[in-house]
């Protein structure tokens, strides 16, 4: 079954053409760039921004995958939660071909795609029941993921998503946008990487829900009473920095990261502890971030027992493919949608038993 899959929620414009877990095609266009001097997205912009790249977008990856539009079986796109103007685009070019092509459309949902996106590696050992962590710009949340798609939410994060806190951190430490990948790099280069600590958020012993506007105010403040007698809030207009700051800068970024990701590997081992789960799946756009795999991996040595996957890198920023491969197998356990389908928000994940 070729399923054309549609994602439009955010910065992203994308189209995709899968069949069964397989990615015939996947073309990503990011309106980043754009956002950049505004330090997070504009959703105007975000927005003119699909209109303007749909349908080139689209073309192209119907020509990648060899394919021509009557193979086409089902739509599958992005009904939220994501901006409102931004999901609109995406959910009418879906409405206009399934509409004209006489094939099925389904609305899937942004999070669960991301939940569900480490089985586009055709990874034939991952199998249910696993827990899963979503970790991205706008959500941070863990599931218990049961056979045929079947989730529980078990906690959430009770204010900033886990990338709104790099993205924040990263708008205080004036290293642009978005903050993921550069702290990631900067935290590399730390040198003293046990000169700063950040206090731990604690939410009550046994929770599995999140919070991160603690650090990211730790990290404020921390910058406010150290860094900027060295001139470098006062004096630094650009995101350019001056050498002096620079070696302690790096080390903040090591230990925000280091402290955001112990609290998502605590938590997540712990739910696979409460629900007995050997398996554990991490999605998202933080979960691009190395030093997570890296230490998701370490904690799965030392529990003996519990395996952790992951999705590729490129499937883990907003991307097609995993909207169509989701869309597909909802698709084949009977979830329909139609032309009726409206742009959701604020589209929650509700609890399938
Ligand atoms: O999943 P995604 O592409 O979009 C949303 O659904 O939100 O995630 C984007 C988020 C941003 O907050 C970005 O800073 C973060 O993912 N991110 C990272 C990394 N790459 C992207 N966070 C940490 N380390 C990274 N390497
Ligand atoms: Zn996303």
């Amino acid at each position: 079954m070729l399923t054309l899959g549609i994602e439009t929620s955010c910065d992203e414009t994308s189209v995709s053409v899968t069949e069964e877990k397989k990615v015939l095609s996947n073309i990503v266009s990011s309106s980043v760039r754009l956002h950049k001097r505004y330090g997070g997205v504009v959703p105007e912009i975000a927005s003119r921004s699909h209109v303007e790249y749909i349908l080139e977008v689209f073309k192209t990856a119907l020509k990648e995958s060899h394919r021509s539009l009557k193979d086409i079986k089902l739509i599958a796109v992005t009904n939220g939660p994501g901006l409102v103007g931004a999901l609109l685009t995406g959910i009418s070019l879906g409405k206009s071909l399934s509409y004209c092509l006489k094939v099925p459309l389904i609305g899937v949902n942004h999070v669960l795609a991301h939940l569900y996106s480490a089985f586009l590696n055709e990874d034939e050992t991952l199998s249910f029941p696993f827990v899963g962590l979503v970790v991205s710009g706008g959500h941070t949340a863990l599931f218990l993921c049961g056979k045929n798609y079947r989730q529980k939410l078990l906690g959430q994060t009770l204010d900033d998503a886990s990338g709104e806190a790099f993205d924040k951190v990263a708008r205080i430490l004036r290293l642009g946008y978005p903050g993921g990948p550069v702290i990631e790099r900067r935290a590399r280069l730390a040198k003293e990487k046990d000169s700063v600590k950040f206090p731990k958020t604690f939410l009550g012993k046994g929770s599995l829900d999140f919070s991160f506007s603690g650090i990211k105010t730790a990290v404020l403040y921390y910058v406010r009473d150290r860094v900027v007698s060295t001139s470098y809030i006062v004096h630094s207009t650009s995101y350019e920095m001056g050498s002096a700051e620079k070696p302690l800068i790096n080390d903040i970024c090591y230990a925000f990261q280091e402290n955001v990701f112990n609290t998502l590997i605590e938590k997540t081992f712990l739910a696979a502890r409460i629900h007995r789960v050997k398996n554990i799946v991490v999605g998202g756009g933080v979960a691009a971030n190395t030093r997570l795999r890296e230490k998701f991996g370490e904690a799965s040595g030392f529990s003996g027992n519990v395996k952790v996957y992951f999705p590729k890198k490129e499937y883990c920023m907003d991307n097609a493919a995993m909207v169509g491969v989701l869309g597909e197998e909802l698709y084949k356990r009977g979830k329909r949608s139609g032309l009726y389908l409206s742009a959701e928000p604020n589209l929650e994940v509700v609890n399938v038993k």
